[in-house]
């Protein structure tokens, strides 16, 4: 049985996990060494998430068991507890924290035991926007222009008003020619898309839409970040070889083609946390002043559609 909604204690618990593994990425920002970044966030957050009286399953995490020693999809964590599902990127931006650049994240989704999509490490086709547009606003299935249109109808306002975030990739030129073609702007980032998928729910980034191909795993967790504040998100699994459907298949994906709605992806109620590495639109990165570290981060109740921003100073 499933049950609908976690504990709200477990909020702060969430915060806590990745501001840990932010603290211990930032250590390697700019540094050049992607991995060594990359394993220290993993290392921090396993530890993190085993003091916790949680009775915690990986779905969405480093990879599968024969390629990730820690963190790997199945792998069980917490000392006992409620059980839950967990989403996570201990360093969503491997590169961008490695050259020190904008947005990089540690982030993590909870949700009742068996509730959110296990979705392969494969690639996925990624539309959304954020709250207060009318359901079925935007469509993966049509064309990047159509929704442009759609959205600017529904905003009020000339599609020349729209601003879409979308992956710098040459798979994305066509999306960028549609996007273009009527008139609205195009937002590059060179990685990170679960930040460019949260920034579609903050006016403050001018971001109205995101759209494009990218990981399948940060799709799951961008979903839980919008399930939080009422944002639309659809995806749809890309398969570039029999490798990756026979990944999906260990995961128990038969429909290939399926296309899924953020509640088909986060299927009950769920947490969403993230803390900036480096400075970002949405969050500031890990600062180091004075003798104490200070960090950033936002976590979010979709029960509640509640959002909190919480600043943690601790001596360093
Ligand atoms: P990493 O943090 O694993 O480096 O991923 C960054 C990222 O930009 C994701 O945000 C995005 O979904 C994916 O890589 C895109 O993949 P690719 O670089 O192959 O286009």
């Amino acid at each position: 049985m499933i049950t609908e909604q976690l504990d709200s204690s477990l909020v702060l618990d969430a915060v806590r996990v990745t501001e840990i593994a932010a603290i211990a990425a930032s250590t390697l920002a700019g540094r050049g060494d992607e991995k060594a970044a990359d394993q220290a966030a993993v290392d921090a957050m396993r530890t993190a998430l085993n003091a916790l009286a949680i009775d915690g399953e990986i779905v969405i995490g480093e990879g599968e068991r024969d390629e990730a020693p820690m963190l790997y999809i199945g792998e069980k964590v917490g000392r006992g507890g409620v059980a839950i599902d967990i989403a996570l990127d201990p360093l969503e931006g491997t590169t961008l924290t490695a050259k020190a650049m904008a947005n990089a994240l540690a982030v993590m989704a909870w949700a009742p035991k068996g509730t959110l999509l296990n979705a392969p490490d494969t690639y996925m086709d990624k539309i959304a926007c954020g709250p207060g547009y009318p359901a079925g606003v935007i469509d993966l299935d049509r064309s990047p222009a159509d929704n442009v249109r759609a959205l600017a109808a529904a905003k009020g306002v000339p599609a020349e008003e729209i601003t879409v975030c979308v992956l710098d990739r040459p798979r994305h030129a066509e999306i960028i020619a549609s996007i273009r073609s009527v008139g609205a702007r195009v937002s590059l980032i060179t990685d990170g898309d679960v930040a460019g998928v949260m920034h579609t729910a903050d006016p403050a980034t001018g971001i109205d839409l995101y759209v494009g191909q990218g990981g399948a795993p940060e799709g799951v967790l961008a979903c839980a970040a919008l399930k939080c504040v009422g944002g639309q998100f659809q995806g749809r699994l890309v398969f570039r070889n029999a490798d990756e459907k026979e990944r999906a298949r260990r995961v128990g994906i038969t429909d290939f083609e399926k296309k899924y709605d953020l509640h088909e992806m986060v299927r009950a109620d769920a947490i969403f946390a993230a803390t900036g590495v480096t400075k970002g639109a949405l969050l500031d990165g890990v600062r180091r002043e004075g003798g104490q570290i200070v960090t950033h981060s936002l976590v979010m109740v979709s029960s509640t559609q509640t959002v909190r921003e919480v600043r943690l100073r601790r001596p360093a």
